[in-house]
């Protein structure tokens, strides 16, 4: 292609009207459609199965994801200590506390590498979240799944049991993914209170800032006291940052020192650091974030109700309801009507999870879910 083809291209063409004088990279983000909202995706598609915040990044990280691309020349040590020192203030936690990652997911896999081995086995619930297990492809240990109990809480018995014959690590996703469910924190609690040091917690807190449920509180509180518990956080769910890559743990600064071992350098990236320190300086985005998710949960509920369909409590973004008929059929339905809204998640297979999008969003769902009662195919 000649220079003057290559110019007309759309990518190219952007970049020459950034460089060369056609608008600033801001202007261009302006008129990006959807940047300010979050967005269905181009074709009109609207996602309702990651459990992802639909509002879209906050203004503020949006700005300093801007003011921060003069850096992306250089490494990204500038952001890493002021993201540190920003999120001990926002945990109320020391920077040694810390360890950062690559989304929560690096946390999981860098516990992993820290922690398993193959005399060391993962214990955790069924269903849960399942990437961690997802390691043992590459890295040999046990993994022993434990069904949730009918009350759909982790069976913090069975699970103690196990942990009680040798060194274990316990992952406990709670709120629960898929479920959305709660277990106890004051059962967690006291099995944290008399554990010993070779059992390893790993307390995944994605949704926290969902729950509203009285039994749950978060297990910041063990670090200090008990090496043995990690809290594991996000940047993805109530930030809205799943797309920037940025999850976090939290523990006594010796296991800090001793997962910060395994961490990648340059970690995390000039953006998401910028996105990250703006966030949460944005004190009014978790408000918003958990004011717009409970709008859209009362519109999925009310909805649910009035056709007569099965669901679980939730405390996250996300909920697992039944429908009447074939779940493949209805998603695939759903899908027709430019609405992604879940996958199978083993062993609840007649149960479909579906992520709160905008209300408005969650109003197209609702539509669409009441034409297929009438059309009786759920
Ligand atoms: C419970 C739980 N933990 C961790 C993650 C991974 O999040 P991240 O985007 O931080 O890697 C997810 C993502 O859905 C999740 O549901």
């Amino acid at each position: 292609m000649d220079r003057r083809g290559f110019v007309t291209t759309g990518l190219a063409a952007s970049i020459a009207g950034v460089s060369g004088g056609g608008g600033t990279l801001a202007a261009m983000l302006d008129r990006t459609p959807g940047w300010r909202t979050g967005k269905t995706l181009a074709d009109g598609t609207v996602k309702l199965s990651s459990n992802e915040n639909p509002l879209g990044l906050s203004p503020d990280a949006r700005e300093a994801v801007i003011e921060s691309l003069v850096d992306a020349n250089r490494y990204p040590g500038d952001y890493r200590g002021p993201l540190m020192e920003e999120l001990a203030r926002y945990l109320d936690v020391k920077v040694n506390n810390l360890t950062l990652g690559f989304g929560s997911t690096e946390i999981l896999q860098i516990a992993v590498q820290a922690f398993q081995g193959p005399n060391t086995p993962l214990i955790i619930a069924q269903p849960t979240f399942e990437d961690i297990s997802d390691y043992q492809d590459t890295m040999p240990f046990e993994v022993e799944a434990i069904p949730l109990t009918k009350d759909l809480q982790h069976d913090i018995g069975r699970m103690r049991e196990s942990a009680m014959r040798r060194p274990s690590v316990v992952y406990f996703c709670n709120p629960n993914n898929p479920t959305g469910t709660i277990t106890s924190s004051r059962d967690i609690d006291a099995w944290i209170a008399e554990a010993p040091e070779t059992t390893t917690f790993l307390m995944d807190e994605a949704y926290l800032e969902y729950a509203s449920d009285d039994s749950f509180w978060p297990a910041m509180k063990w670090i200090e006291e008990k090496p043995n518990v990690i809290v594991i956080r996000t940047f993805s769910k109530i930030f809205a940052m799943a797309g920037l890559r940025l999850g976090y743990a939290v523990s006594h600064p010796t296991t800090a020192r001793r997962l910060n071992e395994h961490t990648v350098q340059n970690s995390p990236s000039v953006v998401a650091g910028a996105a990250g320190i703006a966030s949460l300086k944005d004190k009014d985005l978790v408000n918003r974030a958990v004011t717009m998710n409970a709008e859209s949960k009362d519109i999925v509920h009310q909805t649910l109700d009035g056709l007569g369909l099965d669901y679980l409590p939730t405390n996250t973004n996300f909920i697992m309801h039944r429908i009447k008929g074939d779940l493949g059929e209805y998603r695939n339905r759903m899908a027709d009507e430019g609405l992604l809204v879940g996958r199978d998640f083993p062993p609840m297979l007649d149960y479909n999870r579906l992520s709160f999008g905008l209300p408005n969003e969650m109003d197209r769902w609702a539509e669409a879910i009441k034409g297929f009662r009438k059309k009786g195919w759920i």
